[in-house]
């Protein structure tokens, strides 16, 4: 689905998630609105929505003797939505501290060799992207820093800029969960009261907040300058 109608600044947004009534959906629709408003057309992939089925199949499997491969019409028509962004922003929960299957499959899939990568220019070069990814962890817990250390490395180093990404960024919002959640030294699950209330009504308000400051600061950032080689 299209929304705004600038064909100067273009965005695909996608959101991962099962649930039309999750709370990464709802973050997802306010970063549809928030980059409508600012002037993008945006383009709105939900993966569970359109039914993209994330198992790599023999079809859009990479041939690395072929990098010219033509991969299926579904891959094929993903690439061209991805071709077509200037800015792309992916909304998903943290789930084992990387990306939902769904997500994964659909890079796995649609960010295929000769087209996402095995080019001397590939064709994503220049793109700039925000990650915004939904954890349940609370925000002092410890494992918050690993996390980020882990979706920095996973999703900036090896994945975008591996495709020649000229900016990447992973906004990770954690307090994702209305109950908190930690575990214990011996493993145990310790969950909290739900919030309620005007408690739960200032925890959504700041955690919308946080999400949309993570879409101004990519919206008005200029990528770093690509280093010259030697
Ligand atoms: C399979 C699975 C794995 C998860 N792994 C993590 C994790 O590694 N770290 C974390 O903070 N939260 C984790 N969570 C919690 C989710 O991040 C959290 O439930 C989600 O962001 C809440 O948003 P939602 O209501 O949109 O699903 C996990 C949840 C599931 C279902």
């Amino acid at each position: 689905m299209q929304y705004g109608s600038n064909a100067s600044r273009t965005a695909l947004v996608v959101v991962a998630h099962h649930r039309a009534d999750s709370l990464t959906a709802h973050i997802g629709r306010r970063t549809v609105a928030q980059m409508a408003a600012a002037g993008y057309t945006v383009d709105v992939l939900d993966l569970n929505d359109e039914g993209f089925d994330p198992r790599m199949t023999v079809a859009d499997q990479p041939d690395w003797n072929d990098r010219e491969k033509v991969y299926s019409t579904e891959v094929g028509a993903h690439m061209h939505r991805l071709l077509a962004a200037e800015r792309v922003v992916v909304v998903f929960p943290v789930y084992w501290a990387s990306l939902p299957a769904l997500l994964k499959g659909w890079i796995d899939r649609v960010w295929n060799y000769g087209f996402a990568y095995g080019r001397s220019t590939p064709r994503l070069a220049g793109k700039r992207i925000l990650w915004l990814g939904l954890a349940g962890a609370t925000a002092d817990d410890p494992a918050i820093e690993a996390m980020q250390a882990m979706l920095d490395n996973q999703l900036n180093d090896s994945i975008a800029f591996y495709c020649g990404f000229s900016s990447s960024t992973v906004g990770l919002l954690p307090d994702a969960e209305e109950r908190p959640q930690s575990v214990t030294p011996e493993g145990e699950l310790l969950v909290g009261e739900a919030i309620s209330g005007a408690k739960r009504d200032a925890h959504y308000t700041g955690f919308e907040g946080v999400a949309a400051d993570f879409v101004t600061a990519f919206l008005t950032s200029e990528p770093a300058p690509v280093a010259a080689l030697p």
